[in-house]
């Protein structure tokens, strides 16, 4: 079942919040307004839980940092020095994280109304579809993009990309959800268990930009190869879990990578997808004034982001994954996260 209604006015324009539901309580909230996942609430043992952070209202995710919940793009993550080249022209983007680009720059997808056709049935939907005209942001390419929202039988939210484009550009498309599967409202996540099916990661320098090197995460706090708290080695990260995990070569396509677990008896979140890596942030400047639902106040590490994409600055180093997306061609992704109580 989906129910349509209003979640406040951006300039001049109503924001509207769609209620996808099945019955046995599964049931998310996306709004129109950066194609934004707004409530995720999954079947627990003592009833339904709202998994992910956001707000009561648009005035968060319109001034608050942290992408609550947003489909993040043209390029999610960042982009060194806030530029790159492509087909022998040099394109300046916005700097909005010190001298480098982040997320899609100062009105990125995240910030933008997208045209939502709900598609009620067994499996509800909502397809949303946003033009990026050439020139946005600095991007080359007349841009098409389409996220497709859907509840799943397997009690799961998929979540499927697609875009073309009329030139050559890079694209890099994520969710930007924080989860905590005891309840964005209950406190740390830091003793949630964490199975990551990925072998290397990426090494940032202090500016959170890519050096080029890809490290095996042998015996460091990166490797989840064996599921372990995400505080069990946070001490050790430099400030908490703001690095890019890249998956196992093998195998390849849309298949499980990620596992998140709550500490005692509950839910579990198992997370299948053909991207290549994972930005995995432990919600280290997750402390804006702007309270969550319910003035639920926003607390460092009381949430993790598992924001499955391509890798950061991939387009300045070679043996990065390809985020370069050609005149013509169609960009296809999914990423489905799946529930269950263990
Ligand atoms: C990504 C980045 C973080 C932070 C968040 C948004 O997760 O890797 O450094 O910028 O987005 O707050």
């Amino acid at each position: 079942m989906i129910t349509i209604y209003p979640f406040g006015i951006v300039g001049e324009r109503q924001v509207r919040a769609f209620r996808l539901s099945v019955p046995g309580g599964f049931c998310a909230t996306v709004l129109d307004f950066g194609a934004t996942l707004q409530s995720l609430t999954v079947p627990g043992r003592k009833g339904s839980v709202d998994v992910v952070c956001g707000y009561d209202d648009i005035e968060g995710y319109l001034h608050a940092g942290g992408y609550q919940g947003a489909t993040v793009g043209r390029f999610a993550n960042r982009i060194a020095g806030a530029r790159f080249d492509l087909n022998g022209k040099t394109y300046s983007l916005y700097a909005n994280d010190g001298r480098n680009h982040l997320h899609g720059g100062k009105t990125g997808f995240s910030h933008r109304f997208w045209t939502a056709e709900p598609e009620d049935g067994p499996e509800p939907a909502l397809r949303l579809t946003l033009h990026s005209p050439d020139g946005e942001e600095g991007y080359p390419g007349n841009l098409d993009v389409e996220v497709v929202y859907r509840l799943t039988k397997e009690c799961g939210l998929s979540l499927s990309y697609r875009a073309r484009t009329d030139g050559d550009t890079y694209l890099n498309l994520t969710n930007h959800s924080y989860f905590n599967l005891c309840g964005f409202a209950s406190g740390s996540v830091l003793e949630h268990t964490l199975w990551a099916d990925a072998d290397r990661y990426c090494v940032p320098d202090g500016e959170l930009i890519p050096t080029g090197e890809l490290r095996p995460v042998d015996h460091t706090p990166f490797d989840f190869r064996t599921a372990k708290t995400l505080g069990r080695d946070f001490a050790l990260t430099g400030g908490g879990y703001d690095h890019c995990l890249v998956f196992s070569d093998k195998p390849s396509g849309f298949c499980k990578r990620l596992e998140l677990r709550a500490p005692s008896g509950g839910i579990t979140m198992s997370v299948f997808t053909d991207q290549p890596a994972v930005q995995l942030y432990s919600a280290n400047f997750m402390n804006d004034p702007i309270p969550f639902k319910g003035g639920y106040p926003q607390q460092f590490q009381h949430a993790v982001a598992l924001e499955t994409q391509h890798m950061p600055d991939s387009m300045h180093h070679p043996g990065f994954s390809d985020c370069l997306l050609k005149a013509g061609e169609v960009f296809l992704s999914t990423t489905e996260y799946r529930f269950f109580i263990f």
